[in-house]
């Protein structure tokens, strides 16, 4: 079994308190790469001490639209710049958040972080991972206007299948995670089904999003394995077959 986890936060306290055991159960279930992804400062240095520890282990850096309170053009780049240590693959996780954010005013804030985020990730040569919550139209309309030049992902992908080929013709992959195992959950089940296989990527968004059904708890990489059975049962095709692809699709998105 061949797992790549593209999206996990092992530098969430909940997770990085017990380190050596996620990782050991994640290695047994066949995980062979973590990307672990920051959402602030202190949580992107994290996740590059991480990578550093691990030779299987890789790092994004970057402000979620969540974290902007406080944060400057100087904090920004202080975090941008990290890009240049080697185990970093991409910048993330950077976006939109209207879930949270109901201020117009913050609102146009996360939007001025993500495109200056998009242009620093494209003048290094760096792909993003994108964070889209009740924000979607917002978030093409602005990945239209500055194109993601290498590529990144669409994480957690919630939207609908129509919406798929906005993201494709964007050059991105389509990221599932948990959503796609809970049992009411017909659109991601629908777009699991269809997204076609080679811009498809798995990743389990823990300490968040415990895959059914082990809904509730804390989520890790090891259970990226339940969205993989899944997926190949929506689609009804052989695991194997899925995981070689979906292995491939992941060391392309993040140049492993
Ligand atoms: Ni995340």
């Amino acid at each position: 079994m061949k797992l790549i986890d593209t999206h996990c936060h092992l530098n969430d306290e909940q997770l990085y308190q017990d380190l050596d055991n996620v990782i050991s159960r994640a290695l047994q279930t066949g995980i062979e790469k973590m990307v672990v992804i920051g959402w602030d400062k202190d949580s992107s240095l994290k996740a590059i001490k991480i990578a550093e520890q691990y030779p299987f282990i890789y790092a994004c850096v970057g402000f979620h639209p969540e974290n902007l309170e406080g944060v400057d053009d100087e904090q920004l780049n202080e975090v941008l710049n990290l890009y240049s240590h080697p185990k970093v693959v991409g910048i993330g996780e950077i976006g939109l958040d209207y879930h949270w954010e109901k201020d117009l005013q913050k609102r146009e804030i996360q939007k001025q972080f993500f495109i200056k985020q998009i242009e620093f990730a494209n003048k290094v040569g760096l792909p993003i991972s994108i964070h889209s919550r009740e924000a979607f139209q917002d978030t093409l309309e602005i990945l239209k206007e500055h194109k993601p030049l290498h590529g990144g992902v669409m994480h957690c992908y919630s939207e609908s299948v129509e919406n798929i080929q906005d993201i494709i013709n964007l050059n991105l992959y389509i990221g599932l995670d948990g959503p796609v195992t809970f049992r009411n959950a017909k659109t991601p089940k629908e777009v699991a089904a269809e997204v076609p296989l080679e811009k498809l990527v798995l990743e389990t968004d823990s300490p968040y999003l415990s895959p059914h059904p082990l809904r509730g708890t804390v989520n890790e990489p090891s259970n990226l394995i339940l969205i993989a059975d899944e997926i190949a049962n929506l689609r009804d095709m052989s695991k194997k077959h899925l995981l070689e692809v979906v292995y491939d699709n992941s060391c392309k998105l993040f140049n492993l």
